[in-house]
């Protein structure tokens, strides 16, 4: 086998592994030893990771005596389509899965979302593992039993939580990663760090050029530390309900108006950037914390080459009402996570629009 790190994710009724390194996608089938399992397995993956992963993994498998499919799906947020999900039933139907039945979700967070409502509502839940091969699922969305396809009327709106039983982290599957998306990936990184742990914030600052190289030790601790803070915060609030899961929604209430304002022209990170810029402009305006700690936030973010603007053009009032209806806000309140300090933040459910305004106004 080879070298890996294990983070135990445990729930009140949940325990499994996250398994972090590199290479470990060829043990994939001696993980899968331990769990009940009726040798009938699929990959579900799409047209860009198929080619690159999806066979191998599917060799590795039947070499193990699986009996092993693909299902390939649309790329990106194409997939999470109701109509996929009911031409991804058909498949598994007509290669008779049953129970025990295993799906194993190849790609990033889009594939990993779908595959997980699947496997949850299939005969009311078989087994499943995440492989995620983006930097922003290896580090979050694969971790953490939220899975969600889109509805026409809006993003993630019809989910379910369902965990699965073993998450695979290769590092080295990040090999063939685009290199705007790995950067749009540390924006999510950074900001374990700006919420939590203000250790792992100047680790990231400190070793920038080296979290950019997919080889680098660097990098591969820093997935691990990120894997250990989504585990240790979903085992508190598995439900999103206590408002400690919340707060990973830290730069996401501006970042989400700014991702849709650009026709989704910017990378999810990219907006997360732009948003934890903002919001930590928000927190200083509010005096949670100085305007210096809040230039710190911006300053490492535009230091990572990470966008920390909108376009001067952009429509204030437009963005304001897209924060109103943001998921975390009720009764059209704008709800944002804040900063007390790097390292520590809280979900606030009402911020004043004035200063929203305020902030946006003079950016
Ligand atoms: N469930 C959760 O908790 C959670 C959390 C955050 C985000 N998400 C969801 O994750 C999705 C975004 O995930 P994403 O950023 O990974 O996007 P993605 O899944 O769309 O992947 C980005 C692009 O990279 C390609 N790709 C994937 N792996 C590759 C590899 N190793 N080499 C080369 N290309 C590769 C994909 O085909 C795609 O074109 C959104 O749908 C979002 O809603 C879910
Ligand atoms: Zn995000």
């Amino acid at each position: 086998m080879s070298n890996y790190h294990e983070v135990v994710l445990r729930t009140k009724t949940k325990e499994y592994p996250i398994i972090v390194g590199r290479g470990v996608i060829n043990d994939l089938p001696k993980f899968m030893k331990g769990f009940r399992n009726s040798k009938k397995c699929a990959v579900i993956t799409n047209n860009v990771v198929r080619p690159l992963y999806g066979e191998f993994v599917q060799k590795l498998l039947s070499n193990a005596g699986y009996e092993a499919y693909v299902i390939e799906v649309p790329n990106g947020e194409d997939c999470k389509d109701l109509r996929v999900v009911e031409r991804v039933y058909d498949e598994l139907i007509s290669y008779r899965f049953d129970r025990y039945s295993t799906v194993i979700a190849l790609g990033g967070g889009s594939t990993g979302d779908l595959a997980g409502f699947i496997a949850a509502t299939y005969m009311r839940g078989i087994n499943y593992i995440q492989v995620p091969t983006t930097l922003l699922a290896q580090v979050d969305a694969a971790i953490g039993g939220k899975a969600a396809i889109n509805h026409p009327k809006g993003k993630n709106l019809i989910g379910v939580f369902y965990h699965p039983q073993l998450v695979l982290v290769d590092v080295d599957l990040l090999k063939t990663h685009d290199f705007r998306d790995l950067r749009s990936g540390l924006a999510e990184i950074i900001k374990y760090g700006i919420i939590m742990d203000s250790e792992f914030f100047k680790y990231v600052v400190s070793n920038k050029a080296k979290l950019l190289d997919v080889s680098s030790e660097e990098l591969l601790k820093a997935v691990l530390k990120c894997c250990e803070f989504k585990a240790s915060i979903v085992s508190k609030d598995e439900f999103d309900r206590e408002g400690i899961r919340a707060i990973l929604n830290f730069g996401h209430t501006v970042g989400h108006a700014v991702e849709t304002y650009s026709n989704f022209t910017l990378r999810h990170g990219e907006a997360v950037s732009i948003g934890m810029c903002y919001e930590a402009k928000v927190s200083a305006a509010m005096g949670f914390i100085n305007k210096s700690v809040a230039d710190e936030v911006c300053r490492s973010l535009s230091d990572l080459g990470l966008p920390t603007r909108i376009e001067e053009s952009a429509e204030v009032s437009k963005l304001l009402d897209l924060m109103r209806r943001d998921k975390k806000s009720v009764g059209g309140k704008i709800a944002m996570v804040l900063l007390k300090d790097i390292g520590s933040s809280f979900l606030m459910d009402s911020v004043p629009e004035e200063v929203v305004l305020e902030v946006m106004r003079s950016w």
